[in-house]
């Protein structure tokens, strides 16, 4: 079994990152045979800052693997290191309709925010689908708001292998329900793009803050919360620790438990959460040697596997 997930350089990784995307793909490396890319073609359509690509690129990889993404089972390794995937989606792209890129919602809510789109981001969607047909991959592991990207590749896949016999291998998103779409300190979605991010990786005292800044009702410590579960710090608490979640919940909804507290609590099991990730972090960073090499040698492997698939599209459509 192929599983194979990207993540975007646009910005310091956050939790919605980890609990949605890298533990799940952590933990599936032992699963089977597992891809894991930094998808710097894709950040091209928002970023614009090319010091600012280089430096992102580094520190994903120094957080995937700071998390626990091992080299040693899993292939990881920079999405523009394997040119083929362009020469993929422009395959692809012949057999996409307008229509079925006009309905994804990456493209719909910027364009309907103002946001000047581009081509490229009109169609992120195909070269997603390239990155995941390429690597003949079964499972995606990803978060909510990439399902519909998974499906578009999956009706992309079917419409090829229609028009030019059974060439792609028809793969299926994996979401986990409880951490589908965690949070942000505003109780919007978690996103890198609307700043209400709490970092994996970052200044105790900023993170600290945040936390403690985030906003509660005027009820008093004493009265009982019945709503408890709706509690946004209560519901990060759970995405980072099930158990204490559970408690604190029963807690607060008893009445007595305060929300400085409360907050106090969410910071300290965080913190606590990724004490040993900050530690291997903070050794890679003195050994970016050993990083480059990880990602050289990722390429290599993924780029055999693609040229053998881009190999087979080619000659199922004619070009060979
Ligand atoms: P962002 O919205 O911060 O730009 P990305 O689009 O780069 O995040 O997402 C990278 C991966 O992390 C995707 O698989 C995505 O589904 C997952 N992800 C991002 N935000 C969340 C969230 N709040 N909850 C769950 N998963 C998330
Ligand atoms: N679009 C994904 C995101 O923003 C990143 C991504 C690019 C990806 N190619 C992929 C994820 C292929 C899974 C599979 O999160």
């Amino acid at each position: 079994m192929r599983i194979l997930s990207g993540i975007q350089p646009s910005g310091a990784l956050h939790l919605g990152n980890y609990f949605g995307m890298m533990r799940p793909s952590i933990e599936l490396q032992n699963q089977g045979d597992a891809f894991y890319f930094i998808a710097d073609y894709h950040s091209m359509t928002s970023l614009f800052d090319a010091e600012e690509r280089r430096r992102n690129t580094r520190d994903v990889a120094l957080d995937f693997l700071a998390c626990g993404l091992d080299p040693r089972r899993a292939v990881f390794f920079r999405q523009s290191d394997v040119p083929e995937v362009c020469e993929l989606t422009w395959i692809l792209g012949t057999l996409t309709p307008m229509g079925l890129l006009e309905r994804c919602h990456s493209f719909k809510d910027k364009s309907a925010k103002g946001i000047p789109v581009n081509s490229g981001l009109f169609t992120y969607p195909v070269l997603m689908a390239s990155d995941i047909l390429i690597y003949d991959s079964n499972v995606v592991p990803v978060g909510q708001d990439q399902k519909q990207h998974v499906e578009v590749t999956r009706d992309i896949a079917i419409k090829f292998n229609e028009a030019y016999g059974q060439t792609f291998v028809v793969p299926e998103p994996r979401i986990r329900g409880e951490v589908a779409k965690v949070p942000g300190v505003d109780g919007e979605k978690m996103s890198k793009s609307y700043g209400n991010t709490i970092e994996i990786f970052g200044p105790e005292k900023a993170l600290r803050k945040k936390i403690m800044g985030i906003k509660m009702d005027s009820r008093a410590p004493g009265d009982p919360k019945p709503d408890a579960d709706q509690n946004l710090a209560i519901q990060l608490l759970t995405v980072v620790d099930g158990s204490i979640g559970k408690d604190y919940e029963e807690k607060l909804r008893a009445g007595g438990l305060g929300y400085g507290d409360l907050k106090k609590k969410l910071f300290e099991v965080y913190w606590d959460h990724f004490a040993a990730a900050r530690d291997r972090r903070a050794e890679l960073e003195n050994n970016l040697d050993y990083v480059h090499q990880v990602l050289s040698e990722g390429a290599a492997k993924a780029r055999a596997k693609a040229q053998e698939v881009l190999h087979r599209a080619r000659k199922a459509c004619g070009l060979e």
